[in-house]
């Protein structure tokens, strides 16, 4: 599910009305939405008015996606202007990766922020993805020194949805909230075998129509085979880092042995079989350079991501990396920024670290060229256990929901679709 921007209607002739938007007059059929009114607002697909909204939410979705970034020319170096222009008509150079990415004149900063929001407009227009989590178990049978559900943390008490509540959740986020992509999240848990996560794809996908994303880690290319033909769509895979060094550093105890070949050839596996990719670093990890994360753009672009997910480190108190700073919000926004100009056409989640480090990070995220959500599902009894990284609350998804586009409305799915078929023909 989507979510689009509100238009006020100015007009209407018979079952058709025009409506007014930021980008123009546009004309929309009215019939799925009885007795609206001249004065009234709008969502609208192309050329489909969906819903009609009350003026004060339309207001909100306006200013959550329309940037009004004032800047003066006149604030801006040569040089910026020349790297932003040039990445109009060609790939940038990993050095002008890395200048746009070590920015610290705030205007601009905010000058690449509204560059990447127009990207993102022109190539995906104001429809923002809706993707609803489950995270069905926190046991983890790794040690990434980052993570709060990491093995050896003692002071979490753990869970394992059955089988029963993950297809009851899944089922009741597509079937009565409208839901039409999942996001299947757990630890490296063992515990879950092959034959059961295979089972939940399977009656999911017999109960749903939904996509659905894997994130269940570095499991054998076996069974990533077997979930694929059982239905499942697409994997939520983080590569971390690209720098080995510093790959081995934090996954040194993991399944991989710290090895970051044996992530990469996973990934290029489960590209291989048609796996709708998400994937992207950590950012800010102690250690890790500038060169290092414009290493990690670049390789987002040549390995075709479809989805970029990364999202900045919060320092978690049970790890060992607790005492280590928080990285600065604007270096996460960067990287999405960046990453728009790099990859026009990607879908770009806004990781929920966003939120944590600063209380408008989503809409911060939205605004500099991420066009991607995620809303947390997990039931709230096992939610706070969850607990990657702390200060992980629970976002007013209802809230967002109610903007969503649920009935009438595939747009979000079938443009999936469409890119996964693109992945099976490439493959
Ligand atoms: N801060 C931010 N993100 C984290 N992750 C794990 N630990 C942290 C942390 N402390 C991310 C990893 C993993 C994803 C599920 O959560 O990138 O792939």
């Amino acid at each position: 599910m989507c979510l689009t921007i509100p238009g006020k209607i100015i007009d209407i002739k018979g079952d058709i009305a025009s409506i007014k938007r930021y980008d123009g007059v546009k004309k929309v059929d009215i019939s799925a939405v009885p007795g609206v009114k001249r004065g009234d607002w709008l969502l609208a697909t192309i050329g489909l008015a969906i819903k009609k909204i009350d003026e004060k939410d339309a207001k909100e979705i306006i200013d959550l996606l329309e940037s009004r970034h004032i800047i003066k020319e006149e604030n801006l170096s040569q040089k910026f202007k020349d790297v932003l222009l040039a990445s109009k008509s060609r790939d940038l150079t990993k050095e002008e990766i890395k200048y746009l990415l070590f920015l610290d004149n705030p205007e601009e900063i905010e000058s690449l922020f509204s560059e990447a929001d127009m990207m993102r407009k022109i190539n995906l227009k104001d429809f923002i993805c809706l993707h609803g989590i489950i995270e069905f178990s926190n046991y983890c049978q790794n040690n990434c020194l980052y993570c709060g559900i990491r093995k050896d943390n003692k002071n979490l008490a753990r869970f394992r949805m059955t089988m029963d509540e993950v297809i009851e959740t899944a089922d009741e986020a597509v079937n009565k909230r409208g839901y039409k992509m999942l996001v299947l999240q757990s630890g490296m848990d063992l515990g879950y075998t092959d034959k059961t996560l295979l089972e939940i794809v399977k009656k999911i996908k017999e109960k749903c129509h939904v996509f659905i994303f894997l994130s269940i880690g570095e499991r054998s290319d076996g069974i990533y085979k077997k979930l694929k033909k059982g239905g499942a769509d697409g994997v939520l895979f983080r590569f971390e880092s690209t720098n080995s060094e510093l790959y081995k550093k934090y996954h040194l105890s993991g399944v991989g042995k710290g090895d970051i070949k044996n992530r990469f050839d996973l990934l290029k596996k489960m590209k291989e079989m048609g796996y709708y990719i998400a994937t992207g670093p950590l950012i800010g990890l102690p250690g890790q350079t500038i060169d290092n994360l414009a290493d990690d753009i670049l390789f987002m672009k040549e390995f075709d991501v479809q989805m970029v997910s990364m999202g900045p480190f919060i320092p978690s108190k049970e790890t060992p990396l607790g005492n280590e700073p928080a990285v600065d919000i604007n270096l996460a926004l960067k990287m999405i920024a960046v990453s728009r100009l790099i990859m026009p056409q990607s879908r770009i989640v806004i990781a929920s670290s966003v939120e944590i480090l600063d209380k408008n990070g989503r809409k911060k995220g939205l605004q500099c060229g991420g066009n991607s959500i995620m809303f947390n599902l997990t039931p709230i009894k096992y939610r706070a256990n969850y607990k990657i990284y702390p200060g992980k609350k629970d976002l007013p998804e209802e809230n967002w929901e109610k903007y969503a586009l649920f009935s009438g409305n595939e747009d979000s799915y079938q443009m999936l679709e469409e890119e996964l078929k693109g992945s099976f023909k490439n493959s």
